[in-house]
């Protein structure tokens, strides 16, 4: 088992090296001055960088160097935090505070945050094409991630976070639908593709399909108790949001305790999928698994 320490390093080198590249991913690009500091401005301001990192390593686990699938775990970035500025306008959950900055449209406008967003979407897949690998394999990775990114995965799942947000109860087969879809598709996505980047085979694809949808799921259950748990200086957005805004969590329809469980009991699926593979590239993953779906109880 990896430390949390060494895991923790690896996961703060990791993103390190995305944000290098993130950094210099629009030079040289001619747009409106202000739509380009608005882009950078949300990609510069910090964040977990999660889904790279799970790509780059993913990759690497199948034997991929990660030099080589930096463009595209760079690009899910910034189809990510396209996500996040959308996520927090006015017309959806209305956040002022993100990764404990001023929301984009709050340090802009909202045209500009939503250009910005329109922006990173588009131009991720500029980015994507930059990856120097054989076009067969670039395309199907593509396609794989666009798939989870558009409306049958995370735009979709945000649709439904709308039309149940204000619902007295929904089912929990409804909760689960939404979170695999608004979370956890882009995070499954970014471990698949990170195989399908390396030609990693159809038991491998597999198993990281099934440790990102599990991961993905555990870690929307795990945000949803850290809104109510923790505090906004922690969280670096608002505390407590979901609940004003008549969000259905699973706190809201289980407590805290019984989510817990069910975040914990995701976090070991993810653990499961793995079990054939060995090696630090695995546990890496395992570990964070673990880190990212189980909540303290101070947050
Ligand atoms: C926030 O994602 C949105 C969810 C899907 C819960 P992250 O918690 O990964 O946000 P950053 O990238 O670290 O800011
Ligand atoms: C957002 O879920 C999921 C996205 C696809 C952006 P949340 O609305 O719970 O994310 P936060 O809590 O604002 O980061
Ligand atoms: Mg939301
Ligand atoms: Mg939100
Ligand atoms: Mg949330």
């Amino acid at each position: 088992m990896m430390p949390v320490e060494e895991m923790k390093s690896l996961l703060k080198r990791r993103g390190r090296e995305v944000e290098a590249y993130l950094a210099t991913c629009l030079d040289g690009r001619d747009m409106p001055p202000r739509l380009k500091e608005s882009m950078l401005y949300s990609l510069q301001a910090g964040g977990k960088r999660l889904r790279p990192t799970l790509c780059l390593s993913c990759a690497a686990l199948c034997g991929l160097e990660s030099h080589k699938a930096l463009p595209f775990a760079s690009a899910i970035e910034m189809i990510h935090t396209y996500s996040l500025i959308h996520d927090d306008l006015p017309a959806m959950d209305d956040d002022d505070l993100r990764r404990g900055k001023p929301s984009n449209h709050k340090a802009f406008d909202e045209a500009t945050a939503i250009l910005a967003g329109d922006g990173l979407l588009t131009d991720a897949f500029l980015i994507m094409c930059r990856a120097p690998l054989a076009s067969d394999v670039l395309l199907r990775a593509v396609a794989e991630l666009a798939l989870a990114a558009g409306a049958s995965g995370m735009v979709g799942g945000q649709e439904w976070d709308m039309i149940y947000t204000g619902r007295s109860q929904i089912s929990l087969e409804e909760l689960r639908g939404m979170h695999a879809m608004k979370t956890g598709a882009l995070l499954r996505a970014s471990c698949v593709c990170g195989g399908l980047l390396a030609g990693a085979d159809q038991t491998a694809l597999r198993a990281l399909g099934d440790f990102g949808s599990a991961l993905g799921v555990a870690f929307q259950i795990a945000d949803d108790i850290l809104d109510v748990v923790a505090d906004t200086a922690t969280l670096g957005k608002p505390a407590g949001s979901d609940a004003a805004q008549g969000k259905n969590t699973y706190p809201s329809l289980l407590g805290i305790e019984k989510s817990r469980e069910l975040a914990r009991a995701q976090a070991e699926a993810a653990q499961a999928a793995l079990a054939d593979f060995s090696g630090r590239e695995a546990d890496f993953l395992r570990a964070s698994s673990r880190l990212f779906s189980i909540p303290s109880r101070d947050g």
